[in-house]
């Protein structure tokens, strides 16, 4: 049964502050405060300093997240270059290590992901400058009992880390005009958005709050492995890729206070109405009545019992509820995407129609072929893939996708209304909490179609600050001018056409973008790191 049509939405708090006064400097010595160590990645080794928990802000809120490792190749010191760079043309790679909205703590030089090289060493080794910054995150409660660590609070702090880098460019070695993120998953997302929001005036009121070094934000250039943004619009992207997909492994929960496992299952569930005036457009005052979902959604069926299910490891099987709700919002997705008016290399407007099919349906596709044509170019079997469909007069050309069968294969994780779900359960309904609300919906369709007591949405303007596709093209903000984005072909977390609207909406700004769907990846980082730095590389060349 759909909701009542008043959606209450919740003001924003004031930027945060912090409850004591530190007054770090912000200046950066390069003569103190370092350790020695080296690192040797393909026979090379690199001898380096590395500042470890540098302030980058004068008042944290969270010290524990507010603070940033810096390493520095020792040659940089003595006038010596370390592979093609100098400490003047050195670029400063700025990864992030948030994974589920949680917070991060500053990176260090260990391999993260599961995988075996770093990619800080590696990029060391290379010349580059590491600066990794920690950023509070969803779970933080402060000593008075407040959250501390809701949105914006990841962006800020990376911001501000940011601005530490482009206040210090004079006596650190490295180039702060040659600012390059990375991140994956919920740091691929803060990836994308330090690279679009550069110096958007949204951020100021939480910089100077937090005594942030009053400087520039924006970043040249960005690296993000599957990113978990747009979240405002990933239900519908969701239910656009896995309607029809009506069954699933329950896989694990990201659990709120949880921190994510490396390709674990976590789940969520929302929605945007197709009747309503405007999608996602909240507004304190709205009172918005729903339309009609299906016959189906109306019947006896239970409501969604939320995103439990996830804890089993039980094979999960959508309710008609459920169902019918994923309908309701693969249709509404086509008049998200088409709003965007996003085109492809050719200028092709890349449109849907309310049955998900359209011109965007098949750039979609046609990146699963390219990435099925990599791969046997690589000499992997692809014979088992089900879901390609080759031309039946030459056998080796690939023509489509069977889009069921390749959804099916990949396989749905989470339930409809997959990221702001109906009963505001996910690590994304944390994220939008407040100071004193844990939790809160953050799209009108999930407000209204809630399952909760008293359900409530978080103001739209901090919604808007945790998504890239808000800052593209915003004549308000500095976006970096290269991207790379990778999302791997096997990942389900979220619908890969939202990785690809952020590459196509940059691209279509004429930036240089470099995207792809790596052939049978699920959900992981840095993993290409040879082809990652020779991108960077070239782009700062
Ligand atoms: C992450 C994964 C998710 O499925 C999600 O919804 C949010 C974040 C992560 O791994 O960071």
């Amino acid at each position: 049964e759909a909701a009542s049509g008043k959606i209450n939405v919740v003001p924003a708090d004031a930027p945060l502050a912090a409850k004591t006064t530190t007054n770090n400097s912000l200046i950066f010595t390069p003569n103190t405060g370092y350790t020695t160590g080296a690192v040797t990645v393909n026979n090379q080794t690199v001898a380096y300093r590395a500042y470890k928990a540098v302030p980058y802000v004068a008042n944290p809120v969270d010290a524990k997240y507010e603070n940033m490792n810096i390493y520095i190749p020792e040659n940089y010191f003595h006038n010596k270059p370390v592979g093609n760079y100098t400490k003047d043309t050195a670029p400063i790679f700025f990864p992030n290590t948030v994974g589920g909205y949680m917070p991060g703590e500053a990176g260090t030089l260990e391999a993260r992901w599961g995988n075996t090289e770093s990619a800080e060493a590696y990029a060391l080794c290379r010349g580059y400058i590491i600066a990794a910054p920690g950023a509070r995150g969803r779970s933080l409660i402060g000593d008075d009992g407040r959250y501390t660590g809701k949105a914006p609070a990841g962006i800020v702090d990376l911001q501000a880390a940011v601005a530490y880098l482009h206040a210090n460019d004079a006596v650190m070695p490295g180039n702060a005009d040659r600012i390059v993120s990375n991140g994956g998953s919920a740091g691929g997302a803060y990836s994308l958005l330090v690279g679009a929001a550069g110096n958007s005036q949204d951020m100021k009121p939480y910089l100077e709050a937090l005594g942030a070094a009053n400087d520039r934000t924006d970043i040249f250039a960005v690296s993000a492995f599957c990113p978990i943004t747009n979240l405002d619009h990933a239900d519908m992207a969701y239910e656009w890729s896995y309607n029809g997909v009506n069954e699933y492994a329950g896989g694990m929960m990201m659990a709120q206070g949880q921190l994510p496992l490396i390709n674990n299952n976590p789940s969520k569930t929302t929605a945007t109405v197709p009747q309503l005036p405007k999608i996602n457009n909240g507004s304190a005052t709205a009172v918005i009545t729903p339309g009609q979902t299906t016959a189906e959604s109306t019947t006896a069926e239970p409501k969604i019992m939320g995103n439990k299910n996830r804890n089993t490891a039980k094979k999960v099987v959508l309710t008609k509820d459920q169902m019918a709700y994923s309908k309701m919002l693969k249709t509404a997705y086509a008049s998200y995407v088409n709003s965007l008016q996003l085109k492809d290399a050719n200028g092709q407007l890349l449109t849907l129609n309310t049955d998900g099919t359209g011109t965007f349906f098949d750039y979609a596709k046609s990146f699963i072929i390219k990435s099925a044509e990599a791969a046997r170019q690589d000499g992997i079997d692809i014979s088992k893939a089900n879901f390609l469909m080759y031309d039946k007069n030459d056998p080796s050309k690939m023509v489509d996708v069977d889009w069921l069968k390749y959804n099916k294969s990949v396989g749905r994780m989470k339930t409809p209304g997959a990221f702001d779900s109906r009963d505001n359960s996910t690590g994304e309904n944390n994220e939008f909490g407040t100071t004193t609300m844990n939790n809160l919906h953050f799209t009108d369709t999930a407000a209204l179609y809630a399952t909760d007591t008293s359900p409530a949405r978080a103001d739209q303007h901090i919604v808007n600050m945790m998504n890239a596709m808000y800052y593209l093209g915003n004549s308000g903000a500095t976006n970096a001018k290269h991207w790379r984005i990778r999302y791997g072909e096997a990942d389900s977390n979220t619908s890969f056409s939202i990785p690809l609207m952020v590459a196509v909406k940059a691209a279509n700004l004429g930036y240089d973008v470099d995207f792809a769907l790596p052939w049978g990846v699920d959900h992981k980082s840095d993993y290409d790191l040879k082809n990652m730095f020779d991108w960077i590389d070239k782009v700062v060349a």
